[in-house]
């Protein structure tokens, strides 16, 4: 039998084993070996259900702030109409679509109604392994404060999907999809329909704070001041934010992120060829009343349930030129004022743009310069006048001498203080070198293919070793810059508090790979615990005042064109629109969890 012969050949082997060391006998062996479980099931904890509500504006202020004679109506894809008087009718609605139809790759799911939420089984919430990780060391009574903001984020335009749904015109970021090559955006994650579900996620996760972003032209097809309301939007984004707080989950609400309406840029009806052309119509002159106008019916829908207002993402990055930039301060400015008249009790600010520059030889004074002057660019356009009172840093009027104007004494003092903490998107960090030929002689020279900024970003340093461990996407893991970032703004800006209000890493090739290994995505769980880290040391090292940290992304999302960039804490199945958590996620949370901050 084939048993038989098996013992045999062990025992043969045997035969062959080492020899004893001396002294040993066989009574003296060793036990054999027992296995521990190296895993145990313990489970997220979830959001209590019942947090404190909060009125963060009063009903009186709601009401006041409205327009006198708010006029909704509602709109339909689909539908032929010929009701061409009606600056605001079926007809006109068709037409901002029509430029997009032939270039937009049309795809729905199988579901076109709001999905009630289910229970999160309890099978998908046990914690991954322990990876063992840890970055440096904290001493243990180095802990986040109790108040500390922490939670995820994504966009309107990046999950959504349903573009064309209850009313919503084409934005600036549908243009994305005019690209070769690009992936559409018209499904996304469906979230336009699933957002319950996606909210009951988070909560169960543990995560008291939800970044969301509402879609201005799903608020205001036509963008405009003075235009119709669109009532399924006002009543779509009032159920989100009533769900998450039905959740226990704070909602950070953003106006602007990345998707201006078509509207603004439409320009009698031609397309421009590529995305930031009209600079996402932030340029137009109609801009600054209609953003106004457009907060104006958020707060005054919303005021009462928000604590945090964003009034844009990233505005370096939205408004192209000098032009689109000051129409966004004029209207930060006025809807920051607008809120703290009206007895806003939340906070409002903006979001600075991503990335540090470091010179790539600090010791180098060049670098050091063209070091400063791309900080000065990202981040001192806006920063500037709204931390400091200042006009805009120096090396941009000097270089942008046409589109410069000097900000009235009247504007500095208006514009002074409109952001109540500084928020920063610091992902990643690069070297930064001045050009050949030096910054001067290319700030003279618009043919430059550097100008304006005329500055070198480079990733490989001296040594020839690149900055960090790449990613799908601009993102180098750097979580050693991470603090000398937070220290640059806190001496340079001196703001009360500083909420990192987007950090996430897309890891290579994720999309590629099979579920079970997305879900064991090490390589994004070492970067939230190396950047947490360094926010701790931050905090108790250097005393800069750290409030906040929000992960991008809470989903696998559409990154500008693709679906291959994953900066999720879940993936998505793009089939079945299944949400699966990832090991990172679990980290994430559990971090926070580990050192003192709760939801
Ligand atoms: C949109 O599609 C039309 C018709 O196919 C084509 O002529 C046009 O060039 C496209 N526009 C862009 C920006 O790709
Ligand atoms: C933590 O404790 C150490 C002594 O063990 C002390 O030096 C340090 O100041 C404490 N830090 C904080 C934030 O309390
Ligand atoms: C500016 O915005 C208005 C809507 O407020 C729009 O009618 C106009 O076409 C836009 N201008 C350009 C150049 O796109
Ligand atoms: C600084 O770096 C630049 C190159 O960016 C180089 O031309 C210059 O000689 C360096 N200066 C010193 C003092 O090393
Ligand atoms: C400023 O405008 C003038 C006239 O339109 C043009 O010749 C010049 O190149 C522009 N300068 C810059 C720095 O853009
Ligand atoms: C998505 O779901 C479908 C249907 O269950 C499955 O066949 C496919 O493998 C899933 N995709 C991934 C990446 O897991």
């Amino acid at each position: 039998m084939k048993t038989t012969a098996a013992i045999a050949v062990l025992a043969a082997a045997g035969a062959h084993a080492a020899p004893q060391p001396a002294g040993a006998t066989a009574t003296q062996a060793r036990p054999s070996y027992t296995f521990s479980a190296m895993t145990s099931v313990r489970y997220a904890t979830p959001n209590p259900r019942t947090s404190p509500v909060t009125t963060y504006m009063p009903s009186a202020s709601m009401s006041a702030i409205l327009p006198s004679k708010l006029v909704t109506t509602t709109w339909k894809k689909g539908v032929d109409a010929s009701d061409w008087n009606n600056p605001y009718g079926q007809a006109e609605w068709n037409r901002r679509w029509a430029p997009f139809m032939p270039n937009i790759s049309i795809s729905t799911f199988s579901i076109s109604t709001t999905v009630a939420p289910t229970p999160i089984p309890s099978a998908s919430l046990i914690l991954p392994p322990d990876s063992g990780f840890q970055y440096g060391t904290l001493e243990s009574n180095m802990t986040f404060p109790s108040d500390f903001i922490f939670g995820v984020s994504d966009s309107a335009g990046q999950i959504e999907g349903a573009l064309q749904d209850e009313g919503r015109t084409p934005s600036v970021l549908d243009y994305l999809n005019f690209a070769p090559g690009s992936e559409s955006n018209y499904v996304a994650d469906w979230n336009y329909y699933l957002y319950k579900q996606d909210i009951a996620r988070i909560a169960a996760m543990g995560v008291p704070y939800y970044y969301l972003t509402i879609s201005w032209s799903r608020i205001l097809p036509f963008g405009a001041k003075g235009t119709p309301v669109n009532k399924e939007g006002i009543d779509h984004y009032n159920d989100v934010i009533n769900t998450c707080l039905e959740y226990g989950v704070k909602p950070i609400v953003a106006m602007v992120h990345a998707d201006e309406p078509y509207e603004f840029v439409m320009g009698g009806g031609d397309v421009p060829d590529a995305y930031f052309s009209l600079n996402s119509g932030t340029a137009n002159t109609t801009f600054v009343d209609s953003f106004v106008n457009y907060a104006r019916i958020l707060m005054g829908h919303y005021g009462d349930r928000v604590p945090i207002w964003i009034t844009v993402n990233e505005p370096f990055y939205e408004s192209g030129n000098l032009d689109g930039a000051y129409n966004m301060l004029e209207a930060n400015a006025q809807i920051y004022h607008m809120y703290k008249d009206l007895g806003g009790k939340g906070m409002v600010s903006y979001k600075n743009a991503d990335n540090f520059g470091v010179p790539l030889n600090p010791n180098n004074q060049s670098d050091v310069a063209a070091a400063n002057r791309f900080q000065e660019y990202l981040l001192g356009i806006y920063s500037n006048p709204i931390f400091l009172g200042e006009d805009l840093p120096e090396s941009v009027t000097s270089t942008l001498t046409n589109q410069s104007k000097k900000l009235t004494k009247e504007q500095l003092a208006r514009y002074k203080g409109t952001a109540d903490f500084y928020a920063i998107d610091p992902y990643s960090t690069t070297f930064v070198t001045q050009p050949p030929g030096g910054i001067d002689a290319c700030a003279n020279d618009p043919s430059n293919p550097l100008w304006p900024m005329c500055v070198v970003p480079t990733l490989i340093d001296d040594n020839n070793w690149e900055i960090g461990f790449y990613s799908a996407s601009n993102v180098y893991y750097t979580p050693t810059y991470f603090r000398s970032f937070m220290n640059w703004m806190w001496d340079t800006y001196k703001p009360s508090g500083i909420m990192v209000s987007e950090f996430g890493y897309p890891a290579w090739d994720e999309a590629e790979a099979p579920l079970a290994n997305q879900r064991q995505d090490l390589t994004r769980s070492l970067y939230y615990i190396s950047y947490l880290t360094e926010v701790l040391n931050c905090i108790h090292k250097d005393g800069v005042n750290i409030i906040g940290a929000l992960a991008w992304s809470a989903l696998d999302d559409w990154e500008f064109s693709t679906y291959a960039q994953h900066f999720g804490l879940q993936a998505v199945n793009r089939t079945t629109m299944e949400r699966t958590y990832k090991r990172s996620f679990f980290d994430f949370v559990g971090f926070f969890q580990a050192h003192g901050a709760s939801a």
